[in-house]
C-alpha cells in the first residue's frame, strides 16, 4: 500500500494510500479490549464470551475488566464500586444546573451538557495521562444520577439521593423512581448494561479516540463520545424502534410498512449492522427478556416486533441485515418503567466502561487520528471582491 498520486477528475494531485467510504474494513490501531465476529455472530469482552458475562457477572465488575484489563479480586471490586460511588452523588451546584435546563431538553443533550460541565471545577488542574482514570470514575459515577435526577426534575419532582447499599444499576432505578428496585428488576438493568458496557470501534468509541488522540481530556472525549451515539445511525436507534413500532400500530400492517421503507429506501430501525451480518448475540439475549417481561399492556407492540423480525428476515435476511442490540432493548425499559427518550442515555451510561477503556489503551500507544478526504470541488475559481458579486 505505497502513496499513490491520483489525478482525480478536477485534475488536482492527490495523495493517500487507501480509500473507503465511511472508513468500511479499515482497522486503525490494534486492541485488547473486545472481539467481534460479525460472520457467525460473537462479541468477546477480554476474550469471555458476552453470553457469559451476561449470565454470571456484574457491571461493576464488567467495567472493571474492561477498564483495568483482569477480573477483580473481591477487594478490588469493592474498592472501586465505593470509587463509582464516591462520585454518584449530586451537589447543590449540580442539581441547580438540572433545574436550569429546559425540561423539553433531551436527556442525551442534558448528559453531554452535564459531562461538558463536570470538566469546569477540574480545569486546568486535570492532568492529562494520570488524571484519566480517576476522570473516567468519576464521569462514570455521576451520568446515572444526572439522568435520573433530570427525569424527576422535568416532571415536577425533587431528585433522589443515591444510596450506598444498592448496586450502579439498582441506584439508577431507585434515583429515578423513588421506589427501591425489586431485585430481578435490578439485576435485568444490570444486565442490560454489561450488554452494552463495550463493542469495538464503534463510531463513538471511534470518536472519544478521535478526541483524546489529540491529547484533549477524558471529559471532552466522553462528550464527544456521547454526541455520536445520540444519533439514530448509532445508540439513538433504541428509541427510534420503539416509535417506528407504535406507528406501524400493529402486525397486520408491519408488511405494508417494509415495502413502502424499500420503495422509499428508508432503513428500518433496530435493523442491520456494519460488522454483524448475522443475528447481534447482544440482541439474542434482549430478545428472550423482552419476551418474558413484556406485560398486557404492550403485547401488540411486541407481537409487531416478532412480525417485523419475520418480514425483515425473509426480504433481508439474504443480505446479512438482523436484528441489532437496539431492536429489542427498549422492551426490556418499557417493562421497567423507563421512558423512552431516556433509552440512549441508557446505553451511554452503560458504554461509559468501553469509551474509559479505549481512552487508556490507546493513550498507551497514541497517535493523532487523521486521515484524508478526497478533493471533488472546483479548480481555479476566480475570486470576486464582494461589491461586485
Ligand atoms: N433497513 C433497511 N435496509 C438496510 C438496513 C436497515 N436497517 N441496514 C442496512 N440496509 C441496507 C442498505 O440500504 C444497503 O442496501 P443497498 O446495498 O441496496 O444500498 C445495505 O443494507 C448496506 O447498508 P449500509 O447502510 O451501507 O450499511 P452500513 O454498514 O453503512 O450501516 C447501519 C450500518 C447500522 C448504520 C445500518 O444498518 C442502519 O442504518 N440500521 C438502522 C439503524 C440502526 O438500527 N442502528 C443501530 C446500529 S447497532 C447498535 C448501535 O451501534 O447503536
Amino acid at each position: 500500500m505505497g502513496s499513490k498520486k491520483i489525478n482525480n477528475k478536477c485534475g488536482l494531485r492527490q495523495d493517500y494510500d487507501f480509500f473507503s467510504h465511511g472508513l468500511e474494513g479499515v482497522a486503525a490501531f490494534e486492541t485488547s479490549i473486545s472481539y467481534i465476529d460479525g460472520k457467525d455472530g460473537i462479541l468477546i469482552y477480554r476474550g469471555i464470551p458476552i453470553e457469559e458475562l451476561a449470565e454470571k457477572s456484574t457491571y461493576e465488575e464488567t467495567a472493571y475488566f474492561l477498564i483495568y484489563g483482569s477480573l477483580p479480586t473481591k477487594i478490588e471490586l469493592k474498592k472501586f464500586s465505593s470509587d463509582l460511588e464516591n462520585h454518584i452523588s449530586l451537589n447543590t451546584e449540580d442539581i441547580k444546573w438540572l433545574k436550569d435546563f429546559p425540561v423539553a431538553a433531551h436527556p442525551m443533550d442534558v448528559l453531554n451538557t452535564c459531562v461538558s460541565l463536570m470538566s469546569l471545577p477540574e480545569g486546568g488542574d486535570y492532568e492529562i495521562g494520570r488524571g484519566d482514570l480517576k476522570a473516567g470514575i468519576r464521569i462514570m459515577g455521576k451520568m446515572p444520577s444526572y439522568i435520573a435526577a433530570f427525569d424527576r426534575i422535568r416532571k415536577g419532582k425533587e431528585p433522589i439521593p443515591p444510596d450506598s447499599k444498592l448496586s450502579y444499576a439498582a441506584n439508577f432505578l431507585w434515583m429515578l423512581n423513588g421506589e427501591k428496585p425489586k431485585e430481578k428488576e435490578a439485576r435485568i438493568l444490570d444486565l442490560c448494561l454489561i450488554l452494552h458496557a463495550e463493542h469495538g470501534v464503534c463510531a463513538s468509541t471511534f470518536g472519544t479516540l478521535v478526541t483524546s488522540s489529540t491529547f484533549s481530556d477524558v471529559y471532552s472525549s466522553i462528550v464527544t463520545a456521547i454526541g455520536t451515539l445520540k444519533g439514530y445511525l448509532h445508540g439513538g436507534a433504541n428509541e427510534q424502534v420503539i416509535r417506528m413500532l407504535e406507528g406501524i400500530g400493529s402486525p397486520e400492517k408491519v408488511e405494508k410498512y417494509v415495502s413502502h421503507a424499500m420503495k422509499e429506501k428508508e432503513k428500518i430501525m433496530g435493523f442491520g449492522h456494519r460488522v454483524y451480518k448475522a443475528l447481534d448475540p447482544r440482541a439474542r439475549i434482549l430478545k428472550k427478556y423482552a419476551r418474558d417481561l413484556t406485560g398486557k399492556r404492550d403485547e401488540i407492540l411486541f407481537k409487531t416486533a416478532l412480525k417485523l423480525e419475520e418480514v425483515m428476515e425473509k426480504k433481508f435476511g439474504p443480505k446479512g441485515i438482523y436484528p441489532n442490540v437496539d431492536f429489542y432493548s427498549g422492551f426490556v425499559y418499557k417493562a421497567l418503567g423507563i421512558p423512552t427518550d431516556l433509552f440512549t442515555s441508557i446505553f451511554a451510561i452503560a458504554r461509559s466502561a468501553g469509551w474509559i477503556a479505549h481512552i487508556l489503551e490507546y493513550r498507551e500507544s497514541n497517535r493523532i487520528f487523521r486521515p484524508r478526504g478526497i478533493y471533488n470541488g472546483p479548480v481555479n475559481v476566480k475570486y470576486i471582491p464582494i461589491k461586485e458579486r
